[in-house]
């Protein structure tokens, strides 16, 4: 694998490989088999796949998740290896950013609601991002996973309106064996937080089960909400019905679900931890 934390390499290196296909996916290191499942694809999909590593200061609203933002390079540099990754991009935060962009991404609604309503400023930084690395790797498809559903509809918005020319392909969200959707901030849970931790897709499976069964919204949201709250050990952020193309939140159900997919999304701390997780019902 080769290894590039200079923009100019990394440019230069990708341009002598022209017309080879590449396939991008973009992470902020501390890899699981979440993040190298979009690489195994990346790399069945094209001929040259590609990984990025870097932990975006800008999209972090607080400091401490930054500060404590796990950054195990040598071993993902093993675990990028195993999967055949062709190329790692591992900039500083300096060759990033020599200054503080100036620009700035809004993509109206889509970025204002949920993780957007608590983490002020975070598809900002998630955008300008996305599109300085887009811009680098110029790659023809790249990979995102639906466990940041919203991060997904905030990119997709944004390939579109700056007609940026690659595919975007939405991966499953990978989980441990009971539930619990993979994450790099599961590594910062307690023993007993990590116990508790997967009551968060047990609740969305059961909101799923109630929508499929009696298509009632409400009761499917206030179920969920109980099952999170009666642990108190949870302080939940939010748990929304949306639409999935608009995120708009939805009290009822008038359409069925393959005219009107909902997405059931939710955060919720555990101790100092935030975790998100989604379920998609489409048909
Ligand atoms: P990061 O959290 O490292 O995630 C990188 C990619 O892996 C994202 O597309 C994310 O949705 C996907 N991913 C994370 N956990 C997953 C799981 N359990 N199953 C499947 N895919 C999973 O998302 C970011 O980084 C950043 O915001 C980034 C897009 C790199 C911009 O800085």
């Amino acid at each position: 694998m080769k290894i590039f934390t200079q923009i100019n390499e990394v440019r230069n290196y990708l341009k002598r490989q022209y017309p080879a296909t590449v396939g991008f996916v973009p992470t902020m290191g501390a890899l699981h088999k979440g993040h190298l499942t979009l690489l195994e694809r990346a790399k069945a999909e094209n001929e040259i796949a590609i990984c990025s590593i870097f932990v975006n200061p800008i999209q972090f609203n607080n400091a401490q998740d930054l500060q404590y933002y796990p950054r195990p390079f040598e071993q993902d540099v093993v675990l990028l290896e195993k999967v055949n990754c062709d190329v790692l991009f591992a900039p500083s935060e300096a060759e990033m950013y020599p200054q503080i962009p100036a620009i700035s991404v809004q993509v109206g609604k889509l970025g204002e609601v949920m993780e957007g309503k608590y983490r002020a400023g975070h598809f900002n930084g998630v955008g300008v991002v996305v599109c300085k690395l887009f811009n680098i790797v110029r790659p023809n498809v790249a990979y995102f996973g639906q466990k940041d559903l919203q991060q997904c509809a905030v990119i997709r918005q944004v390939v579109e309106d700056m007609s940026i020319d690659l595919e975007l392909k939405i991966c499953p969200t990978l989980r441990e064996n009971d539930g619990l959707a993979m994450s790099s901030r599961n590594l910062r849970l307690s023993p007993t937080q990590r116990q508790i931790a997967p009551l968060i897709y047990q609740a969305l499976q059961t909101a799923e089960k109630i929508i499929r069964e009696e298509q009632n919204l409400a009761k499917a949201q206030a179920e969920a909400v109980r099952m999170i709250e009666q642990e108190s050990a949870f302080r939940l952020e939010y748990l929304e019905i949306v639409n999935l193309r608009s995120l708009e939140e939805m009290k009822e159900m008038n359409k069925t679900l393959q005219t009107e997919p909902l997405a059931i999304c939710v955060a919720a701390h555990l101790g100092n931890v935030r975790l998100i997780d989604n379920v998609v019902l489409e048909n």
